[in-house]
C-alpha cells in the first residue's frame, strides 16, 4: 500500500512492506536514518490512542521488519498519541475534555517507548510536548532493559501553522482546539526555548530537537550554542509544501531552493537534519 500525500508532492503513506523497500533502496543510496510516524485508520482511533501502545501497531511492524533485514539505518521513532486519539490530541483528555491531563499521559507514553525498544528502535523522540516526558521515557527504558536506547528530545517544538500537510498525512488534526496549551507560543523570546531545552536534558534527552527550522533559525543557533548535546532541526510539513508548491508551478528551481533552505539549517548549528528531502538530497 502506497498513498501518496495531496499537500505534500512526492511523499507518501507507506504499509510496512513497502516502506521496508524503500528505506532499502534509500540506503543503497547512502541514507543512514529515518524516522518513523504512525498512522492508522479513522476505524482504530479512540479516546485513548489505544493503538498507540499496541505491539503489532504498524510502527513496531517497521522497526522489527528493517531490523530483521539488517539494513544498516538508524531507526528513530516519533513518540506521541495524535495519530491514535480519535481527538487527535497529544495526550489524553482531562475530565471537562478541554484540555490534555499531561501526568496521566506519561505511563501510556512510556509503555508506548518501551514497545518501540522491544521492536528495536534505535532513538525514541517524545513530540508531544507534554512535561515530564522525556523523564517517564528514560526510566521506562532503563527499567525494560533498555539503557543503551536513546532519546531524542522535539525540546523546542513550537505551536505552528507550518505542520499542516503532516496532520494531513497522519489524519491528525485536533477534532477541536488547538495544541497552544503544549506547544510553545511562536511569538515568545529565546529564552524560553532554552529553558525548555535545559528541562529536557536535565531529564536525559540524549539529543534535541527545534521545529519548525526555517522560520526558527535564530533560536536553532542559540539553541546550538548554549547546549552540550547533538541538536537536530526539523524542516517540517509546511516548509516542504510550501518550496514544493512554488516548485510545481515553475516559479522556483527545486535544485537550488532545497539546498538554500538545508544549508541555512546546516550554517544555522543543526548537527542533524530532519527533512523530507533527506532521501534525495
Ligand atoms: C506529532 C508530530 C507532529 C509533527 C511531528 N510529530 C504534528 C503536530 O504536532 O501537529 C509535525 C511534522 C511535520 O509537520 O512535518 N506530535
Ligand atoms: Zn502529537
Amino acid at each position: 500500500m502506497k498513498i501518496a500525500v495531496p499537500s505534500m508532492p512526492g511523499v507518501f503513506q507507506m504499509s510496512a512492506d513497502v516502506a521496508v523497500d524503500c528505506l532499502a533502496a534509500a540506503a543503497e543510496r547512502g541514507l543512514r536514518a529515518f524516522i518513523v510516524f504512525g498512522v492508522v485508520d479513522r476505524a482504530r482511533k479512540d479516546a485513548t490512542g489505544s493503538a498507540a501502545v499496541d505491539e503489532g501497531n504498524v510502527v513496531c511492524d517497521l522497526i522489527r521488519k528493517i531490523k530483521a533485514a539488517r539494513l544498516p539505518l538508524l531507526a528513530i521513532t516519533d513518540l506521541c498519541l495524535c495519530e491514535y486519539t480519535a481527538h487527535g490530541h497529544c495526550g489524553l483528555l482531562a475530565a471537562d475534555q478541554s484540555t490534555v491531563d499531561n501526568d496521566r499521559t506519561l505511563p501510556l507514553l512510556a509503555r508506548q517507548a518501551v514497545n518501540h525498544a522491544r521492536a528495536g528502535a534505535d532513538v525514541i523522540a517524545p513530540s508531544g510536548m507534554m512535561d515530564g516526558a522525556v523523564a517517564a521515557v528514560r526510566a521506562a527504558l532503563d527499567d525494560g532493559g533498555f539503557a543503551d536506547t536513546a532519546v531524542l528530545s522535539y525540546a523546542v517544538k513550537y505551536a505552528s501553522g507550518f505542520y499542516g500537510p503532516f496532520r494531513d498525512a497522519a489524519d491528525s488534526t485536533p477534532a477541536f482546539g488547538d495544541r497552544r496549551g503544549y506547544q510553545m507560543d511562536p511569538a515568545r523570546g529565546v529564552e524560553e526555548a532554552l529553558r525548555e531545552v535545559t528541562l529536557d536534558i536535565e531529564q536525559g534527552a540524549d539529543l534535541i530537537m527545534v521545529k519548525p527550522a526555517l522560520p526558527y533559525l535564530d533560536i536553532l543557533a542559540r539553541v546550538r550554542e548554549s547546549v552540550h548535546v547533538p541538536v537536530l532541526a526539523y524542516q517540517v510539513s509546511g516548509e516542504y509544501a510550501m518550496l514544493e508548491a512554488a516548485i510545481a508551478n515553475g516559479w522556483l528551481d527545486r535544485e537550488r531552493v532545497v539546498s538554500e533552505s538545508l544549508n541555512a539549517i546546516k550554517r544555522a548549528g543543526a548537527d542533524l537534519i530532519v527533512s523530507y528531502y533527506a532521501d534525495r538530497f
